[in-house]
């Protein structure tokens, strides 16, 4: 199963990836996450990332597609994998094809007038990188993460400034993408108002409708490989973005269904992707 999960920022693309990806134990491939790692790492890609991510632009696709590359050609999956903020313009659609196929792009669509507070109200678990929101997804204490006690954050591109700008970028860069993979066939749009759960049932059905085999994994109770513990993603060790360790500490609210958790890979190979997960797996 290779799915792509597209969307305007904080639509719920990483919430409802984690979702998908411990039911069907797919590689939640995040470009957002793997740059946000790259930073608080200090790397010098990392630096240069930021500052893009800071203004809300798109970082440049050279630095993106190296991460992605690196991170899917260092790590197997015998399944398949999700990627999420990836691709993000129709150059990164095409180069994607150069290197994997993909199977179904869902593209998750939100009322804009929803979004802003979405991605205000975000918190992340520094330790682990699960996702919360003040208001949709309470932690049971403010400000930590149900899961590891880690310190929940804001983003420092959660502000809203910042978000309009992303929103803009998506607008302009990211959406014609959709069209795209509207004439291969291969999208489905899922509306994505509605509680985490209602969405993630939408997905579900539109994978059904694609492998209607999964009926029983999609609808029964997790399967108990994936359901096991995730490896707890280090998802902000390393050195503290300044404004964070600065004291951006935000009160949180609960863990969220399905709770968004991202596991961390590293590496880096060039060439077109032929892991034993989605090859093997075909198009069933
Ligand atoms: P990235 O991290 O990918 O940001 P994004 O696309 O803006 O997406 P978000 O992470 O903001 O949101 P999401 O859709 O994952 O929503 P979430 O599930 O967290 O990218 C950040 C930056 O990195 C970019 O601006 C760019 O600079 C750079 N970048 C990344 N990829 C790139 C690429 N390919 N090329 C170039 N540059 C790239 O949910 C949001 C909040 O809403 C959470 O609090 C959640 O709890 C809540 N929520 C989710 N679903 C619901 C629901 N149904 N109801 C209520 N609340 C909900």
């Amino acid at each position: 199963m290779r799915l792509v999960l597209l969307g305007p920022p904080s639509a719920g693309k990483g919430t409802q990836a984690s979702m998908l990806s411990t039911r069907f134990d797919l590689l939640h491939l995040a470009t957002g996450d793997l740059l946000r790692e790259a930073v608080a790492n200090g790397s010098s890609l990392g630096k240069k990332a930021k500052k893009y991510m800071d203004t809300g632009a798109l970082v440049p696709d050279a630095i993106v597609i190296g991460l992605l590359e690196g991170k899917m050609k260092s790590t197997q999956s015998q399944t398949g994998f999700v990627l999420d903020g990836f691709p993000r313009n129709l150059d990164q659609a095409k180069q994607l094809e150069e290197f994997t196929d993909i199977d179904l792009v869902l593209s998750i669509e939100v009322n804009p007038g929803l979004l802003l507070e979405r991605a205000t109200g975000r918190r992340v678990c520094r330790t682990c990188g699960a996702v919360y929101h003040l208001r949709f997804n309470p932690p049971k204490a403010p400000g930590v993460c149900d899961k590891d006690g880690g310190e929940l954050y804001l983003r420092d591109d959660d502000n809203e400034e910042v978000v309009k700008k992303r929103l803009r970028t998506y607008e302009e860069q990211t959406k014609p993408i959709i069209q795209h993979y509207e004439s291969t066939g291969k999208l489905k749009r899922i509306e994505g108002d509605g509680s985490i759960d209602e969405v993630q049932n939408r997905l579900l059905a539109a994978i059904v409708e694609q492998w209607p085999q999964l009926d029983g994994l999609a609808h029964g109770p997790i399967h108990k490989k994936a359901a096991a513990p995730a490896s707890s993603r280090p998802a902000m060790q390393g050195p503290r973005p300044q404004a964070q360790a600065q004291g951006q500490r935000q009160q949180g609210g609960q863990q969220q269904g399905g709770g968004r958790r991202r596991k961390r890979h590293r590496g880096r190979h060039r060439g077109r992707y032929n892991g034993p997960g989605p090859r093997q797996q075909g198009n069933n």
